[in-house]
């Protein structure tokens, strides 16, 4: 029997940040929940509003940060809608005995999809070719691309997103390289080899970044790791800002170390400087990853089920 703590005549539920109304049916479908959605609390809303909440669910904009979670004095769950929890103080928050759940795999087909058509872009120069042909120019000539075919994919990070991109590349014929630093529980059913991350750097012709931002990972590509990129080749991160150092991206921009790099995430969201952004090697979206319908729908039910699941095992309802 699960241990139950303490009764509840109603759970008092925040959606701090948008989540699909068939997510919100859910719970509101059930009128042990009470709901408020409150979208795009600064740190000074939240403390003054989180000590009345028993469950909250963000997705990346809204930071739980220890002031916050020190705030939240009837705080039992933190949901994520979404898989990056590196905009939660999830250490205050397991000492506080507060759980946090995140829907990993959930949005996994929409981020790797994502990654796949950046590759394209960048191979085929779709964004300046569009920009041009946008402003009345026919420049057939300048856009000569490559095709991906045949051309060799490294992936830094090889969970549920990067074995994803990896086994879509691998249909479009590019072989596959990985650096990961656990072994591999399973295969991912399609050919790849293991290799150090010095190695993949100077194979690959597309790298491709597929890890959370931790401590560990934080500016883990940097101007030393790009020298050692290939001059034509080029980077994507469609995995969390900060895992690039910006500056040094800009840095190998300027002096032609790699052919260009494909952003969906930034160190600062949204940013300060745009210095980098407008750079013309550059192609950037506005971390739309996990932005599909199918993916937030799914992110937001998966949600959604975990934090009842929990709440409803853990305490009584009367
Ligand atoms: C995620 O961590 O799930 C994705 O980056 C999508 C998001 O945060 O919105």
């Amino acid at each position: 029997m699960p241990e139950r703590l303490a009764i509840y005549r109603m759970y008092k539920v925040l959606v701090a940040d948008r989540i699909p109304d068939s997510a919100l049916d859910l719970l509101r479908s059930d009128k042990k929940y009470d709901i408020d959605l409150k979208t795009g609390l600064t740190e000074p809303d939240l403390v003054k509003y989180i000590p009345e909440y028993h469950a909250i669910i963000v997705r990346s904009a809204t930071k739980l940060t220890s002031v916050v979670i020190d705030a939240a004095k009837n705080l039992k769950v933190i949901g994520r809608a979404g898989s990056g929890l590196d905009n939660i103080d999830t250490v205050l928050a397991e000492k506080r005995g507060i759980a946090v759940f995140n829907t990993p795999g959930s949005n996994s087909q929409a981020v790797a999809e994502l990654t796949i058509g950046l590759i394209f872009c960048l191979a085929r120069n779709l964004y300046p070719a569009f920009g041009s042909l946008e402003n009345q120019k026919w420049d057939k000539s300048k856009f000569l691309g490559s095709e991906i075919k045949g051309k060799t994919l490294g992936l830094i990070g090889f969970g549920q997103i990067g074995q994803k991109v990896g086994g879509m590349a691998a249909g479009l014929g590019m072989r596959i390289l990985v650096f990961k630093k656990q072994p591999l529980q399973r295969s991912p059913g399609y050919e790849f080899e293991m290799i150090s991350i010095d190695k993949l750097l100077e194979k690959s012709d597309f790298v491709s970044l597929h890890l959370p931002k931790t401590e560990k990972t934080y500016q883990l590509i940097g101007l030393n790791e790009l020298k050692k990129m290939k001059p034509g080749a080029y980077l994507v991160n469609c995995a969390r800002g900060g895992i690039v150092k910006e500056t040094d991206l800009l840095m190998a921009l300027k002096n032609n170390i790699i052919a260009g790099a494909a952003l969906d995430v930034f160190e600062k969201e949204p940013p300060d400087d745009y210095g980098l952004i407008n750079h013309n090697k550059i192609i950037a979206t506005p971390h739309i990853g996990g932005s599909t319908i199918e993916s937030q729908e799914r992110v937001g039910e998966d949600i959604v089920k975990s934090i009842m699941e929990f709440l409803e095992t853990k305490y009584v309802f009367i």
